[in-house]
């Protein structure tokens, strides 16, 4: 069974480099850091409470993800969830027709992985992992959020129940915003599908030049939103000053992708218990 997110994964130019982020500044620990030959990739994970991201950098040029970097450049590459069984996910999935990149799983940095393909998800890479015995496991909240864009709500909806088991529990239409937000809930993060409900909306000029796919970004609460901003503009880091979310009873900043070796860092505070 699917329960959670295990990490979101992110290509890099360098993994060296960018663990002078996510660990020396951010203050994640790393909790796996190796070459995966087979994938050409340096692969390293830092823990974030029950989440992980995993940094992917290329170690050849012929591969899927060198080639991603080449032509995307560092930003969001896949969003993997934790199951106990991997190959009964795959044989559901088989079952009810759902195209794969991996009809078998092999051997990942998380333990034994296998990809949905990104068509089957509305644009989203899509991993599940079983890790093995001992691996890192927290019952902390980790993410707050993660977010797709789809042009067909009710579409993706059918197809997240359907392929993950996620369900949209909750819906919001922020005032003067012209979308929705449907909230699904994975362990202690929250999935968002994001929609434009009006044709001239920010959201649909969006989704019209990227097309659906995952927001490079992850949401993080902190209890102390203007501390927590304080303290990454002493690193040196720029961040806007905090503001109204999006969210009910919600205040942000954001590290931008541009600072966070492609991964937006959403520091999310609530005014009433989430
Ligand atoms: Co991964």
């Amino acid at each position: 069974m699917i329960d959670r997110i295990h990490h979101v994964g992110i290509v890099v130019h360098s993994a060296d480099e960018a663990l002078g982020f996510f660990r020396d500044i951010l203050g994640l620990t790393v909790t796996e850091d190796r070459v995966v030959e087979e994938q050409g990739v340096r692969g390293v994970l830092l823990a974030l409470g029950e989440n992980e991201i995993e940094l992917l950098e290329p170690t050849r040029g012929d591969t899927g993800v060198a080639r991603f970097l080449e032509s995307r450049g560092q930003t969001l590459h896949h969003i993997c969830f934790n199951t106990d069984d991997v190959e009964a996910e795959l044989a559901r999935l088989k079952g009810l027709g759902v195209e794969l990149i991996d009809e078998s799983p092999r051997e990942g940095l998380a333990g034994r992985i296998a990809f949905i393909h990104p068509k089957a998800m509305h644009g989203v890479l899509v991993e599940l992992a079983t890790p093995p015995e001992g691996a890192h496991v927290s019952s902390e909240k980790g993410f707050d959020h993660l977010a797709v864009t789809v042009a067909d709500y009710e579409a993706a909806r059918q197809t997240w129940k359907q392929n993950i088991g996620l369900e949209v529990v909750n819906e919001i239409r922020p005032e003067g915003r012209g979308m929705v937000i449907g909230q699904m809930p994975s362990g202690q993060c929250i999935v968002e599908l994001l929609a434009a409900t009006e044709p001239d909306s920010p959201m649909a000029k969006r989704i019209a030049e990227q097309g659906e796919r995952a927001s490079s970004m992850v949401a993080i609460e902190v209890q102390d939103l203007d501390a927590d901003v304080a303290k990454y503009r002493a690193k040196g880091l720029t961040l806007p000053d905090p503001a109204p979310g999006a969210l009910p009873n919600s205040r942000t900043s954001t590290i931008s992708a541009d600072q966070a070796f492609g991964l937006a860092v959403q520091l999310i505070e609530f005014s009433q218990p989430s």
